[in-house]
């Protein structure tokens, strides 16, 4: 198969040097982090795909609009140049900066589900899934089924099951219904898209009950971006008009800046109801800081404010979907299975294939993790069971749908040599698939025990 590649939009113009080191170094270093990729040192690992969040990296003007930014506390410019950015890009009468997406979550959502006990998404990302919780009402996931079957070429695999939307709803009570949030891409399934024929007819659905819509937009340039080249009624659209349809089935969005926004740090919320908007303010106030600054610094807000206008650009998209089409084209040759077709910020390598004899509760997707590292000092994380934990009430290992080993590309970062290390890799790995042994958990908190967790292998 040839593979499909867009070349980058851009030169390098200054390197952050890397440090090499040998097999033995990586075998000693990850038993030494307790078989736990977050407890690894980042100067140890070589090409690093635990996220796309916040590890973009920054263009020229950018940089050049850090030394702009202003630190005022009020009235600062930077604000002003975010807000009526993204007002343009996103099409939203009223937008608010905070310093991530679930600062946006931890104001909006208590708004939304007040006296409300449940939310329904395409999936909920883990923070929004938290803060729905944290309102006191419950989150469901109502994603298309084909999402669960990796091997399935869908072109918007992301999809609300609107089917199941209606039935829920029609179960649950509309009026118990607080809000139905549309996450693009849907980071939980792999990243994949969301077709606007869908958001229409979720749309259409949430009206007839009176239930809003929120926007989940972390990757909403790059749903744009597949909605171009997928959906026949959008090919001669520029991204900014696919945009604004978009963001115009929303009444509510919220977003970490962090993705398509190419910042280390910030985020956005807003929407279209003047009294949410003055709520929304209050809590911004209370929790991030003055409505002109939002958690942020200026230079960071003027970052922003450029950054928004880059993650739209359609040579910019067309080489970092390329990216992902790119890796995915060469595990595909080599008959390594992944959530397919390859989503928009990351590969989700399916464990439960590669390493078949491997049970979920000795985490195939952690292990094929560790032998990532060990191999080529390449760290990704577990989307799995090991991720997923015990039932709170049996204290037993629960068992998740997927075992996905996630490796996610930050934007502008790693170049095609690097792609070819990680499919390199991985064809090394599977070369050797089957006396790689799974591992056992030996201490572990009670919650979020991916991220501190100690591991032996088996
Ligand atoms: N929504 C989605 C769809 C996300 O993927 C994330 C973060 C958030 C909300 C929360 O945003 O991190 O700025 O507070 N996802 C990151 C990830 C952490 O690795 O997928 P945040």
């Amino acid at each position: 198969m040839k593979p499909i590649y867009f070349p980058e939009p851009f030169r390098i113009k200054a390197v952050e040097p890397l440090k090499m080191t040998t097999k033995e170094e990586r075998v000693k270093k990850i038993k030494e982090a307790h078989y736990n990729l977050f407890n690894l040192a980042s100067e140890d690992v070589y090409i690093d795909l635990l996220t796309d969040s916040g590890t973009g990296a920054m263009s020229s003007d950018q940089w050049a609009g850090v030394m702009k930014g202003d630190e005022s506390y009020a009235g600062a410019v930077g604000a002003k140049n975010v807000v009526n950015t993204a007002k343009d890009i996103l099409g939203f009468e009223f937008v608010q900066p905070v310093h991530q997406g679930r600062a946006a979550e931890k104001i909006v959502m208590p708004i939304l589900l007040k006296g409300k006990k449940y939310a329904i998404s395409n999936m909920h990302f883990d923070t929004t899934r938290a803060h729905v919780e944290l309102a006191g009402a419950r989150a469901i996931d109502c994603v298309i089924p084909e999402a669960l079957d990796t091997g399935l070429k869908l072109d918007f695999k992301g999809n609300m099951d609107n089917k199941r939307l209606v039935k829920l709803i029609e179960e649950l009570g509309a009026d118990n219904i607080g809000v139905i949030i549309i996450t693009v891409t849907n980071n939980s399934a792999g990243g994949q898209p969301v077709s606007i024929e869908n958001i229409r007819e979720t749309k259409k659905i949430a009206d007839k009950h009176k239930i809003p819509v929120l926007i989940d937009a972390a990757r909403y340039a790059e749903n744009a971006y597949f909605i171009k080249i997928r959906e026949k009624e959008f090919k001669d659209k520029s991204i900014l008009e696919i945009v604004h349809e978009m963001f115009s089935y929303g009444e509510y969005f919220t977003m970490s800046a962090k993705k398509d926004g190419i910042v280390n740090m910030g985020g956005l919320m807003g929407t279209r109801n003047a009294k949410a908007f003055e709520l929304m303010k209050i809590g911004c106030i209370s929790y991030e800081g003055f409505t002109t600054y939002g958690g942020m610094s200026g230079r960071d807000l003027e970052a922003l404010a450029i950054g928004l206008r880059e993650g739209v650009d359609e040579n910019f998209l067309r080489y970092r979907i390329g990216q992902m089409q790119y890796l995915a084209a060469r595990l595909e040759e080599a008959g390594i299975a992944y959530q397919s077709p390859a989503g928009g910020h990351a590969i989700f390598v399916d464990a439960k294939r590669l390493l078949p004899h491997i049970p979920y509760n000795e985490y195939p997707a952690q292990s094929l993790c560790i032998e990532l590292y060990i191999e080529a000092g390449i760290r990704g994380c577990d989307i799995g069971s090991y991720m997923l934990g015990n039932c709170p009430d049996t204290k037993k290992q629960l068992k998740s749908d997927f075992e996905f080993s996630r490796l996610c590309l930050p934007r502008r970062v790693y170049t095609q040599a690097h792609l070819d290390v990680i499919a390199d890799a991985l064809i090394n790995i599977k070369g050797r698939a089957s006396k790689i042994k799974g591992y056992k958990i030996v201490e572990e908190p009670p919650i979020l025990r991916h991220f501190s967790a100690k591991l032996k292998p088996l």
